[in-house]
Formats: C-alpha cells, structure tokens, sequence
C-alpha cells in the first residue's frame, strides 16, 4: 500500500547566488503523511527535525560570497546556516542514529549547494550531517552553539599525531569560537604553556581558559617578534594551532617550531575572502603537499572539517561532563538574520551568533537565554 504524499511548507532563509539577497522564502520538503494522519514519516535513512535554533558560522557568509551567478540556475534557493538545534519530529526507516523521535538534538547540516539551518524545518542524512542528543546541562540555543567550532577544534588538536601532554602550544586567534576550545582542549590534555593571541578585551578570559601567556595581536600587527620572544624565553614550539590565518610566522619557522613539531591551520596564510585570501589559500595548500611529500622540518595541514569521524558524541559528552564551556555572543530574532550576519562579519563576534527559528515547544534545560540580547557591536 502506498502512503498518501504530503508537501511540507515552511519559513527558510534562501539566496539565488552571492550576489543577490539573504531573504526569508517559502521551502517544502516532500515527505508521506503518517497513516495515523498525524504528522510526517520522514524518507528513508533521512531525519526531519523541527528546527529551535541556528548558529551562524564565518563560513556560512564565506559560501555565500562565493556563489557564482549559475549556481541560480540549479536551485535557486541556496539556504543558510549549518548548525542547528532542535526536535527530532520523524527518523526514516533503517535510519542509523542514536537519537529518537521526540528527542531534542543538536548537530550540522553539511550539503554546501542545498538547504540550510536557518529554517524551520530541515530534513537530514546522518550519514553525511552529524546529530546526537542534545546534553542535558545546557538549554537548545547553547546546544546549537558548539557543534562545527568544538568538532573544528577536536580535529585541529589531534590531527598529525599531536601529543599535548607537557608540550608548549601556540595557539593563533584564541578569541575565536574555534581558538576558545582549543586553548581549553590545550589546558585539560596537560600542555605546559598555552602562549595565545587575542585581544585585550578577552585577556582575562582567555586566562582562565588556560592561556599561559598572550600576545596582544592589536599592539602586534605582526605576531613574529612577540613569537621570538617567547621561543627565546623558554624554548621551541611543539604546536602552533592557527585559528585566525596569516602567515606571519613562515620567516622563521624552523626557529619557531620544533623538528617535528606539527602546524595545523583551519584558514591559512590569509584570513577573508576576496584574491588576498584565493592566493593564500594556494600557498597553504602547497604547504600541505609539501609536508606530505616530507619537505618541511615540522607537519604542516591547513585542513577542513571532517564530519564522518564520529566526533559529533565526543563534542557532546565534553560539553555534558562540564569539561568546556559554550560561549554564545548573542541571541538574534529570525526576521534578523541580516543583522546577525552584520555581527559575525564584523570580527568581533564574542563567541557564537544565534539565530531563534522558534522558541522549543517544552521546557529544555540550560541558562537563561534572556542573558543574550542582541547588541549589533558591543
Ligand atoms: N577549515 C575549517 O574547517 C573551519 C572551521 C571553522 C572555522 N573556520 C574558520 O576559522 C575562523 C574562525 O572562525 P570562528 O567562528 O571561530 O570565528 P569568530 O568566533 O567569528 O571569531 C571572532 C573573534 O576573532 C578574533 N579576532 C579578530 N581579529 C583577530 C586577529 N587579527 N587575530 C586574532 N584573532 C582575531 C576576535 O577575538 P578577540 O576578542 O581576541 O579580539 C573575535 O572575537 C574563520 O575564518 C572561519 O571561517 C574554518
């Protein structure tokens, strides 16, 4: 017996390429009717979650603009947004997962040239779109807020076989929502020194995350004589973790880095989008090979988010057992996405922007969400 079809129709953030607007537009996803006439049965090895909330990434922004104007012509609603929060409303059959219709879950979105999260609905493969169970001890807007940044972090601390126990770190952009989970993974995995670079409006925290001393990158425009100093004072780098970009460093980086020693970056010699950041992308990419070819002293990755590794229950668990922290800058209304997106460009984002698709239909644990009012440039 075939089901009756039904068309799902819903609010969703969409743009044709990087040219044209970021708009709310009207989505459907094509799904069959519940034979109990109640609800939607998702497809096959599919998850439709009703979305709570989304937030945003500098990489959502960086797709966006990059969008030639044909990419229209294939579909001609790009949507927005990778990480999201929410409630599992239908799990397909034989689906592989571990969380259950009803569960609030948490996770990304991965398909670059389809839907996004910034939507009410979203319909995924957890194949390719890690999910888990949302962690008890944070409410679903923080739940949104850590996934693609802890993960990104998680991979940038482990790839090249890096060992953090009594090493000496770097970590390059510690304000960032990346660099704050790495200086954090830095401190419990037993790193002797956490030298970071952030701002001064950070320093306090970014201390108490574990840095063990800073390097003001506003006073430093350029991070090579502060990075000689502190090697002058006690000793090579093991592993300098970049969160921020630039390539500073690469003057003197057989003095800086130890034979060995590994140099993980998530974007390369130049931050930004635009030819600056085209023709840094290639000489970080030449880096790569070169390391893998073996022609460098030290191993060198710029590297992407790898969303098959199974982290996504790790990410959840060190947030669970209160090992890491979340940190979101602000809370922002859906019919604000543009303005939300104006905050994240300005580089100065204290942590994840969230965007508030719907308010959760129970209560969800966590802190109080009124704690984070939009303030465009605090
Ligand atoms: N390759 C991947 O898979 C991957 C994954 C995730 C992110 N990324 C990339 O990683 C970068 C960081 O992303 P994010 O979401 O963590 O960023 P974010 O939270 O938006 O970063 C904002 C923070 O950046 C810091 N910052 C601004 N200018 C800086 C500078 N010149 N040097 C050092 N820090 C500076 C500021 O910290 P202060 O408070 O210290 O001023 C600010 O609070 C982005 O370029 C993103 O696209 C790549």
């Amino acid at each position: 017996m075939s089901l009756p079809q039904a068309k799902l129709t819903y609010k969703a953030y969409a743009y044709k390429n990087g040219s044209s607007p970021i708009k709310i537009v009207q989505e459907t996803i094509d799904l069959v009717k519940n034979p109990n006439g109640q609800g939607y049965i998702a497809p096959p090895g599919q998850i439709l979650l009703k979305i709570n909330y989304a937030s945003l990434n500098p990489v959502d922004y960086k797709l966006y603009k990059i969008k030639p104007s044909f990419i229209g012509w294939f579909n001609p609603k790009q949507g927005f947004g990778r990480d999201f929060a929410g409630e599992v409303i239908s799990i397909g059959q034989g689906t592989q997962t571990n969380v259950k219709v009803g569960d609030y879950a948490e996770g990304i979105y991965t398909p670059k040239t389809g839907k996004g999260s910034a939507a009410e609905y979203l319909l995924l493969d957890p194949k390719t779109s890690p999910i888990t169970t949302k962690p008890t001890n944070i409410d679903l807007a923080e739940a949104s807020a850590f996934p693609l940044v802890l993960g990104t972090a998680l991979q940038l601390v482990e790839r090249g076989g890096i060992k953090l126990a009594n090493s000496k770190v770097l970590v390059i952009g510690a304000g960032t929502s990346v660099g704050r989970y790495v200086v954090q993974l830095a401190r419990n995995g037993g790193a002797k020194e956490v030298v970071t670079t952030n701002s001064p409006r950070t320093a306090d925290l970014i201390q108490s995350l574990g840095a063990t001393s800073q390097i003001d990158y506003r006073k430093n425009p350029n991070l090579l004589q502060p990075v000689l100093e502190s090697v002058k004072s006690s000793g090579q780098f093991d592993y300098i973790i970049d969160c921020w970009g630039g390539d500073d460093l690469f003057a003197e980086i057989n003095t800086i880095i130890r034979k060995g020693g590994v140099y993980n970056t998530i974007v390369g010699d130049a931050p930004g989008t635009g030819l600056a950041a085209l023709l840094g992308g290639i000489r970080s990419i030449s880096r790569t090979i070169g390391s893998k070819l073996g022609l460098l002293n030290y191993k060198y990755e710029l590297m992407l988010l790898d969303n098959n590794s199974g982290w996504i229950d790790q990410a959840r668990d060190l947030i669970g057992e209160e090992k890491l922290k979340v940190f979101i800058d602000s809370i922002w209304p859906f019919d604000q996405l543009n303005d939300a997106i104006e905050k994240l460009e300005s580089g100065r984002a204290q942590g994840k922007i969230v965007l508030e698709v719907s308010k959760p239909d129970g209560p969800t644990r966590g802190g109080p969400v009124s704690e984070y009012n939009p303030d465009p440039f605090n």
